[in-house]
């Protein structure tokens, strides 16, 4: 497949939706015909697992149901919007993919990632993103910025020590996929941020025989 796809990555409050913004337009410029997605969620019934899962409710969600629940619906948003895209030549932008679940379900709740490894296979056949940007902040500060949003979800209610795990999780991997993966520091200046994203996509896309 000539298309490609871009997955961005990272705990609460590292300023996600303003870089695919940024990245959105570094797509647009280079005249790559792209669609952006997001997960959980990316088509109608995706959406409604999402709510499901981001709603916080008094009863506790076993961690095997969560899990379960994110590849429901990725199974859903690749078969649905994800693989008619590639196949189509047009490049895919997804706010989140399986890393996330290896860092929150795997690292975040502990459960095992022998298990991610296998609902990764069965959903997702050989599909992995070609290029991962891990937007990378110390918890603290990302919480701090995800607490000015108003009302935490199910997720942002989580102590602490869970978001250091996920945040050292997403490193791990970042450190065992470095083929596919960039960490960007998120805790620079929105500008340098953005430099650092231009730098990885403009290498990314030279390396695919682009000038
Ligand atoms: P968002 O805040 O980036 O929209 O994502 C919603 C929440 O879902 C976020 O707290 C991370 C969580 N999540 C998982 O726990 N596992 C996953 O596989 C994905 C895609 C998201």
């Amino acid at each position: 497949m000539v298309a490609k796809f871009i997955t961005v990555e990272g705990t609460e409050g590292v300023g996600k939706t303003t870089n695919i913004n940024f990245i959105k337009s570094w797509l647009r410029q280079n005249e790559i015909k792209f669609v952006a997605t997001r997960e959980p969620g990316g088509t109608p019934l995706a959406e409604e697992i999402r709510d499901l899962l981001l709603k916080p409710r008094d009863e506790l969600v076993v961690s095997s149901a969560e899990l379960l629940l994110m590849f429901a619906g990725r199974a859903q948003h690749l078969n649905k919007v994800i693989l008619p895209a590639l196949q189509a030549d047009t490049w895919v932008l997804c706010d989140r993919f399986t890393d996330a679940t290896y860092a929150y379900q795997g690292f975040g709740r502990q459960m095992s990632s022998e298990l991610i490894v296998q609902l990764e296979n069965i959903v997702q056949g050989d599909i992995r993103p070609d290029l991962t940007l891990l937007l990378d902040i110390p918890v603290e500060i990302g919480l701090e910025r995800a607490n000015d949003r108003g009302d935490p979800d199910r997720f942002e209610q989580e102590q602490q020590d869970f978001f250091n795990r996920v945040r050292a999780g997403y490193l791990s991997l970042a450190n065992e996929n470095s083929d596919r993966y960039v960490v960007i520091d998120a805790s620079q200046e929105l500008q340098g941020v953005q430099t650092d994203i231009a730098l990885a996509l403009d290498t990314f896309y030279k390396s695919l025989g682009h000038e």
